[in-house]
């Protein structure tokens, strides 16, 4: 049986090197289920995996895409047709079908929306553990990031309003200012952060971005680097070092997944669900493309001033 898949020869320009193919699906083997996919983002990891850029790769020829909702097509191996399914990091998700795995299926409750859970493993998870892994966080703390607009940014505010934290936010642009204390935030700089007192600082910048906020960390403070947006190096003044102490940690939700335990995987999971499922989390989207439409779909992903994420269609 053919199938529609995004396939990826070659790396170098995204909306270049990725094209819609008609590739053979064979029948489920021991322990696989047949799963239609439903949406996948395209996230910044996806972007740099085209360019060849990310450490963790598909094999080429392969197909991209590494988060993704699904649903269960022939039943086997303790899911019912037509059972909502979350798909597992390797699998690949900017195809129309495929055969996964059952053991690394995630079941997505009814009243999850779709497009929603689609968009769940990768950033609200990042904003969730950063918020948890670092710092013990006060009633009423102040908590800094950059990028305050892009999808784990809007995550970590729902979720400091929700949690009880205050979050200051730094934006490269002064109309999301009004846009984002609407949202939650408490105090939104565009990119100077204002004085206050913080002692974990969350960086998907890089560059000058994240020295000004690690400037502006308490004494002992951490900054948390997950992210490198402006594509530049960190210069760190000896005296952020010496004199403030500040810590420098990073974090990958890879690695995250690869040392939790089932349980705590479980956990993550239940807790987003029922973020996303109260509405108390929510990552907008600002356009969906079918997969034969992913040259467009990767040109829109990579433009800057976006008010939300491109998703994929991938099957009807
Ligand atoms: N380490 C991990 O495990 C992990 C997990 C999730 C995400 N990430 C990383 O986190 C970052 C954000 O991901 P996302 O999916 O949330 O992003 P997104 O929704 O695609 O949004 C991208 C954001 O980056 C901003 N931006 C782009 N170029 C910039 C620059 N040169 N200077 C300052 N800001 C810039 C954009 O600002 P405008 O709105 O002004 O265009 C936008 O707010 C990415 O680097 C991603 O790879 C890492």
């Amino acid at each position: 049986m053919k199938t529609k898949a995004i396939l990826l020869s070659e790396h170098g320009e995204p909306a270049t090197v990725a094209r819609c193919c008609e590739v053979e699906l064979s029948p489920p083997g021991p322990g696989e289920v047949r799963v239609r996919v439903l949406f996948a983002p395209i996230n910044p990891a996806d972007i740099n995996v085209l360019e060849g850029k990310y450490p963790v790769r598909p094999e080429l020829p392969g197909i991209p895409g590494v988060e993704g909702v699904g649903v269960v097509e022939e039943s086997g191996e303790g899911f019912a047709a037509g059972t909502r399914v979350l798909l597992p990091h390797r699998f690949g998700t900017w195809r129309e079908a495929g055969n996964v795995c059952a053991a690394e299926l995630v079941r997505v409750p009814d009243d999850v929306p779709l497009a929603q859970a689609a968009m769940v493993r990768i950033n609200p998870a990042t904003a969730l553990c950063m918020l948890r892994e670092f710092v013990r966080l006060e009633p009423n703390e102040w908590v800094l990031q950059n990028a305050a607009n892009s999808a784990v940014g809007r995550c970590v505010i729902q979720m400091c309003r929700h949690y009880g934290w205050r979050s200051a936010n730094v934006v490269r642009r002064a109309e999301l200012v009004d846009e984002l204390l609407a949202e939650g935030a408490d105090a939104v700089f565009v990119d100077k952060p204002g004085e206050l007192p913080v002692r974990l600082a969350l960086n998907a910048v890089g560059g000058d971005s994240a020295v000004r906020m690690a400037g502006r960390l308490a004494e002992g403070g951490t900054i948390v680097t997950y992210g490198a947006m402006a594509r530049q190096p960190l210069k760190v003044p000896n005296g952020l070092l010496i004199f403030n102490d500040i810590v420098w940690r990073g974090f990958w939700v890879t690695r995250w997944y690869a040392r939790a335990s089932a349980e705590e995987r479980a956990a993550l999971f239940d807790e987003l669900f029922d973020l996303l499922r109260k509405g108390i989390i929510s990552t907008p989207v600002e356009a969906t493309y079918p997969l034969t439409e992913i040259a467009q779909a990767l040109t829109h992903a990579q433009q800057a001033k976006r008010a939300g994420k491109v998703l994929l269609r991938c099957s009807e």
